[in-house]
C-alpha cells in the first residue's frame, strides 16, 4: 500500500482497513447481476484483498499486539479474540485462495469474509486503538509496522 510514511501505528492500521473495505466494496460492484466485470477481475481482485489481509493479520500479530498487550493488564484475552479472528478469516482467505476460478462460491465467501473483517475492525478501532493511544508509542510503531509491511510485500519501506 502506498503512502503511508508518516502515519503512526493507529493510522497505518486503519488506512489498510479503509483500502481493504474499498476493495470488498468494488468485488462487490463486480459481483452484481449487472456485473461489468469479467471472472478473471473478480479472481485477481479477491487475490489482492487476501494477500492485503495476510500481511495485515501478521504485522499486527507480530508487531502491534505484543506491543498491546503489556498495556490490556486483565483485558488481555482481548488479543486471544483478536488473534482467533484473523485464524477465522485465514480460512476464508485459504478456501478464498483454493479456487481456481470466481464463482457463486467465490462470490459467497468474499461476502463472508468482508463481514468478519467488518467485525474485527470494529473491536480494534472501539476496543484496541484507545488503549494504544492512550500507552504506546504510536509514531515508533508504525516504523516498524511499516518496515515489516514493505518486508512482506517484497518492496521498500
Ligand atoms: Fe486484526
Ligand atoms: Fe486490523
Amino acid at each position: 500500500m502506498t503512502e503511508l510514511a508518516n502515519k503512526n501505528a493507529c493510522e497505518l492500521l486503519d488506512a489498510d482497513h479503509l483500502a481493504v473495505k474499498h476493495l470488498f466494496v468494488e468485488y462487490a460492484r463486480l459481483a452484481t447481476p449487472q456485473d461489468p466485470g469479467t471472472a478473471a477481475d473478480r479472481k485477481a481482485l479477491a487475490g489482492r484483498i487476501c494477500a492485503e489481509l495476510t500481511v495485515h493479520a501478521q504485522i499486527e500479530e507480530e508487531i502491534f499486539y505484543p506491543a498491546l498487550a503489556p498495556a490490556l493488564g486483565k483485558d488481555r484475552d482481548l488479543l486471544d479474540e483478536a488473534k482467533a479472528e484473523h485464524d477465522q478469516a485465514r480460512q476464508l482467505i485459504a478456501r478464498i485462495e483454493g479456487l481456481k476460478e470466481a464463482n457463486d462460491e467465490m462470490d459467497a465467501l468474499v461476502v463472508s469474509l468482508n463481514q468478519a473483517i467488518d467485525h474485527h475492525v470494529k473491536e480494534e478501532r472501539d476496543e484496541l486503538f484507545p488503549k494504544a493511544r492512550a500507552s504506546l508509542d504510536l509514531a515508533a510503531l508504525g516504523q516498524q509496522l511499516r518496515k515489516r509491511q514493505s518486508e512482506l510485500e517484497g518492496r521498500k519501506a
